[in-house]
């Protein structure tokens, strides 16, 4: 097994920087990239890994797609930023584009993910207090344990994981947990008429690709109409085709009154995220009461548009889906006695590790990093293998005996 001390000086020289000069709030894998095409990264040395991580879910559509890349550079070169102050010719067009797209009337753009989940909660209160008929400063929001949306202090406020939010209260009230994949938690929770929202994830990436029973999602659409409380779901990580659907709620044919979206939105590009509602929620804002420097702005725009196009153009859903399938078959066929399991949908999965031991699943990750592919662990014994979503069947082929290789060093 390499260790750090067996990398070349090169990498060494890059990974020391960021040590002595970054804030150490990572533990990345020991590998320096600095050039990527479709499934494909390099590193300084030159060397060729496939992708399994994909940016956390944001390259659905592979590394620098040309046709993103020439949507960027085309718009950086007229104009980039114009504020909200202004209209732009470009945020119109997207916004007609992607409500008609998923089916919404009206989109509210935002930049990264967890700024999209802040604002979709700003937008459950204030339909809360507007609409649902809440008394002031009394709305509540559920969240199920094992949640993950990012790391502002509302994030955190809501998670159940001590290394995201110990030493970091005091935290946001208003926020009340369940327990993930729990109906009738869902429905003891949603009886007190200060709830106005749940917000959740289809599917929780980060705590391991946790995949909720069959019927979840289509329970969780029902209590919530019911209690006329807003399903939001948190699609950051599971949509755009990652789950071999568009979203991951169209697995059950479901729509939820809020749909937060980032990540894919830009192909791995910028950070361009959105959050999407009908007028009854989205009109409870008016001008001046939320916003954002860069939500929205052009280049952004011709980004997202062009970034959910090539979803669409390249059938990408299909493609997750029939690759997810013969991956998990794959993987079965193994047969390891390091893979405890396989779970996932499309190309979000990930092996739970047999001996729950951090280290084992950190070793494999270096193995791989050494026989050509890059994955990370999560919550210590889970490893997320999600590759671009435009890999072919010989590619995955050669990714799981990658991974064989690999456990057979453990
Ligand atoms: C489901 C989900 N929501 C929200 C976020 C936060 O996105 P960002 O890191 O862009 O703020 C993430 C990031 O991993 C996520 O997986």
């Amino acid at each position: 097994m390499h260790s750090l001390n067996s990398l070349t000086e090169q990498t060494q020289y890059y990974i020391d920087l960021e040590q002595k000069f970054g804030a150490h709030n990572y533990h990345p894998i020991p590998v320096v990239l600095n050039r990527g095409k479709g499934v494909f990264v390099w590193d300084v040395e030159d060397k060729k890994y496939y992708d399994f991580l994909s940016g956390y879910s944001a390259v659905n559509q592979g590394h620098c797609h040309p046709r993103i890349i020439a949507a960027l550079t085309e718009q950086a070169q007229k104009l980039t930023l114009t504020s909200r102050a202004f209209h732009s010719s470009l945020l119109g067009e997207y916004e007609q584009m992607i409500t008609s797209y998923f089916g919404y009337d009206k989109v509210l753009p935002m930049n990264t993910g967890v700024e999209a989940g802040e604002t979709a909660i700003k937008l459950a209160r204030r339909w809360g207090y507007k609409v649902k008929g809440i008394e002031a400063n009394q709305a509540k929001i559920i969240f199920a344990t094992g949640n993950f949306w990012g790391r502002t202090l509302a994030a955190i406020s809501s998670s159940t994981d001590p290394s995201s939010y110990e030493n970091f209260g005091p935290f946001m009230p208003g926020f009340e947990l369940i327990a993930y994949n729990d109906l009738n938690a869902l429905a003891s929770a949603l009886q007190d008429k200060n709830v106005a929202g749940f917000m959740f994830e289809p599917i929780q990436g980060e705590a391991g690709v946790v995949v909720p029973d069959e019927g979840y999602l289509k329970g969780v659409r029902d209590l919530c109409t019911q209690y006329n409380v807003l399903m939001i779901a948190d699609e950051i990580q599971t949509g755009l085709a990652r789950t071999g659907k568009m979203l991951a709620c169209d697995h059950e044919n479901v729509r939820p009154d809020m749909l937060i979206l980032g990540k894919a939105l830009s192909g791995g590009v910028l950070p361009i995220s959105a959050v999407l509602a009908d007028d009854e929620i989205m009109l409870t804002i008016q001008p001046g009461e939320h916003g954002s420097t860069y939500g929205g702005n052009p280049l952004a725009c011709a980004v997202a548009m062009t970034a959910l196009q090539v979803i669409k153009d390249e059938k990408m859903e299909d493609n997750a889906e029939a690759m997810g399938i013969l991956f998990r078959e794959e993987i079965k066929k193994l047969n390891s006695p390091f893979i405890e399991l396989i779970r996932g949908k499309g190309l979000l999965n990930a092996i739970v590790m047999k001996h729950k031991n951090p280290d084992a699943s950190w070793a494999l990750c270096l193995s791989l990093k050494e026989n050509g592919l890059l994955a990370k662990p999560t919550h210590g014994d889970k490893i997320r293998f999600a590759p671009p979503l435009i890999i072919n069947r010989d590619q995955i082929l050669e990714a799981v005996r990658i991974i064989e290789k690999s456990l057979a060093t453990l």
